[in-house]
């Protein structure tokens, strides 16, 4: 072969591979793209995180805490300070405090993007809650209510954005971008842990004014995330069967694992479905009304 049709072989395969991705085919499996775009999409995760968690502590996000981090994106709908104890906020506000820092970390490595339309509402919650409840909660699920609340609805991103970067970081090529991915890995998982551990202690009780328990959510909302995602059981709520426990031996799942204990993965397809909360990722909704930012996110919306 020559190097120009060996080039267009190439041309052709990656063509190929695309296609299968977006027409749905391997829609579990590997995209094409590159280190830069993978980066950047854990952006839109970083995104609702800093907002959901600046406003929900202090009652004010990035357009107040690092302006420029927002470059020039629209604010978020509906975000506000939720009715926290003293303690949950203190550990809200240094999680909101840290997305700056992963924000800032992202856009100075590999650039950025301005921040894309996110609905924080009650109603984007509610109906996200109600999906995952299989039925219509009343009054709505309102996570600014108060700390339970807040808890089950910070309970629905981070771990998204925890198993996108484990999905992402054996596609890096750059070293430095693993390392960089590593390190937001790290302190992401930290955060879901520690939303798990503060609702797992509570795990029995009732979520007033509703009949269910605050692990029944939790598993609600890790079936739902997983109907989404279409890709098989990837998330698992607090009180598991035995068989989806620790080896086998424990019913309580402060951390969401496979059979041995690693953690699960997701594609940005994946994540996208989810985030979108319409299981397309080519029809934005749910957190993302207008879709999310980043070449992966746009190509799949033309
Ligand atoms: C936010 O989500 C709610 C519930 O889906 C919807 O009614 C509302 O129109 C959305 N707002 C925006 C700005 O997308
Ligand atoms: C939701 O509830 C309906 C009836 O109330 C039931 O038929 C359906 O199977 C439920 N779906 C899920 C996913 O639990
Ligand atoms: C919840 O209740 C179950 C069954 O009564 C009990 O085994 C478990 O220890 C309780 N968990 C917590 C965190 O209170
Ligand atoms: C709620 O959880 C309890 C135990 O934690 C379980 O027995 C019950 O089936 C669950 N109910 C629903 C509706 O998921
Ligand atoms: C736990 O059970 C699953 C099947 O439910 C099995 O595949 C796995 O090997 C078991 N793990 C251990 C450590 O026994
Ligand atoms: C996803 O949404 C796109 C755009 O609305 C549509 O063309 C496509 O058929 C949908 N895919 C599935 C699997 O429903």
């Amino acid at each position: 072969m020559t190097g120009r049709s060996c080039f267009s072989a190439f041309l052709l395969l990656l063509i190929t591979l695309e296609f299968i991705t977006v027409m749905g085919v391997a829609q579990c499996g590997r995209i094409v793209a590159n280190d830069v775009d993978r980066i950047q999409f854990a952006l839109n995760l970083e995104f609702i995180e800093a907002e959901f968690f600046l406003n929900g502590a202090l009652g004010m996000g990035l357009d107040a805490m690092a302006p420029s981090l927002a470059q020039g994106g629209p604010p978020p709908v509906g975000a506000r300070r939720a009715n926290l104890d003293g303690r949950t906020r203190r550990i809200i506000e240094e999680f909101g405090y840290q997305e700056i820092g992963h924000l800032r970390a992202i856009i100075t490595n590999v650039r950025g993007f301005p921040r894309p339309q996110l609905n924080l509402s009650v109603e984007a919650f509610a109906t996200m809650m109600n999906r995952a409840m299989n039925t219509t909660l009343s009054p709505p699920f309102n996570p600014y209510a108060n700390t339970i609340n807040f808890l089950l609805a910070s309970y629905i991103i981070p771990y998204v954005g925890l198993v996108g970067y484990v999905g992402t970081i054996p596609n890096l090529v750059s070293s430095s971008n693993r390392q960089l991915a590593a390190s937001l890995l790290a302190v992401e998982a930290g955060q879901d842990a520690v939303i798990r551990t503060l609702l797992y202690e509570r795990a029995n009780e009732t979520v007033p004014p509703y009949r269910m328990t605050v692990a029944n959510f939790t598993n609600r909302i890790s079936e739902l995330r997983n109907r989404l995602g279409m890709c098989g059981v990837k998330d698992e709520g607090l009180i598991v069967p035995l068989q989806l426990g620790a080896e086998n031996r424990t019913t309580s799942n402060i951390l969401s694992a496979d059979v041995n204990s690693l953690s699960y993965s997701r594609t940005p397809l994946e994540i996208l479905r989810i985030i979108y909360g319409t299981g397309n990722e080519s029809r934005p909704g749910g957190f993302f009304p207008s879709g999310g930012s980043g070449r992966i996110a746009r190509s799949l919306l033309r």
